[in-house]
């Protein structure tokens, strides 16, 4: 029987700057798609999931997304003295209260990468494999980190991630990739992994993206990790290092990715849900409409 997993890390300590102004004063995770910041969905699908403790590794400049995720038992309160019920257990039924979620908030002071962030969160992390969320990659769909948990559960694998495939000559720069060896239904045997590599020397075209299931040792791989790309502490580098010994595998998921870390792919995200919406639907309607209108006049 393989060991559960407990707790979700959710790295938050980032200084969003491919979305500044925007980002000035706001925190990356707390931009919204429709009306609910980035950081919800994440917990939302660590909540699915069944994740018992959430370890959040932020910023003390970004302490208004500990605001946003932690009830508020006075603006509830405020809400219910005007007569607006529903919004006040909508807000209750969203947040995480100290009394019945198990959440941490620890700081990374310094921006030394996503591997750092990580093992920030080492001392509150509960025995066993811990999920690694990154709350820019909304993925919309059937709950991706149940399904990794699943499978994860079922299969051999010491470390996991979720990918898919991309364009060679485009993307495989953006993203970690797996260097693959053996390809079974949604699962990806791996044996390493390189961090953005240029197309030339990328090992396949399987990317991760932000949904990691990682072994206890990641912790001490990732305290003896050298600087690498960026001259950042990456986790994919600490992944690589532990695969020979632990395994990898990268994961399939069913459902729906959108880059929120882009303007691009917020947009998207946005459309997406929007066309969705029997309120939004018919904007998005009329505006297809008015496109098309001027060329055909
Ligand atoms: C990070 C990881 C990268 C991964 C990506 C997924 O990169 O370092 O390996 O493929 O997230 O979104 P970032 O997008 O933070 O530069």
């Amino acid at each position: 029987m393989r060991k559960t997993v407990r707790t979700a890390i959710f790295p938050v300590a980032g200084m969003g700057t491919r979305f500044l102004p925007a980002t000035k004063a706001t925190p990356k995770e707390l931009l919204p798609v429709i009306d609910t910041p980035l950081i919800q969905y994440a917990i939302d699908e660590a909540q699915a999931a069944g994740i018992e403790r959430m370890v959040f590794v932020s910023h003390p400049s970004k302490s208004a997304i500990e605001r946003h995720v932690m009830d508020d038992a006075k603006l509830r309160a405020d809400l219910r003295a005007r007569g607006k019920r529903d919004l006040a257990d909508e807000l209750q039924e969203a947040a995480l209260c100290p009394e019945a979620d198990d959440a941490v908030f620890t700081m990374q002071h310094e921006p030394l990468g996503l591997g750092h962030a990580v093992l920030c969160a080492r001392e509150q992390a509960l025995p066993g494999p811990v999920a690694v969320i990154l709350p820019d990659d909304l993925i919309l769909g059937k709950g991706c980190l149940g399904e990794m948990i699943e499978a994860y559960a079922a299969s051999q694998a010491g470390h996991m991630v979720a990918t898919m495939t991309v364009p060679r000559e485009e993307e495989t720069k953006k993203y970690g990739i797996l260097s693959v060896t053996e390809a079974r239904g949604r699962l990806l045997r791996a044996d390493g992994m390189v961090e953005k590599p240029d197309p030339e020397a990328a090992p396949s075209r399987e990317a991760v993206v932000g949904r990691y299931i990682l072994g206890e040792s990641i912790f001490e791989s990732l305290a003896t990790q050298e600087p690498g790309a960026g001259g950042e502490i990456q986790l994919t580098d600490a992944i690589a290092r532990g695969a020979q010994r632990e395994g990898l595998a990268g994961f399939r998921f069913s459902g729906t990715r959108f880059d929120c870390g882009s303007k691009a792919g917020m947009l998207q995200a946005t459309l997406h849900l929007a066309a969705q919406d029997p309120e939004l639907a018919p904007v998005l309607e009329e505006h297809a409409a008015m496109c098309v209108a001027p060329r055909a006049a």
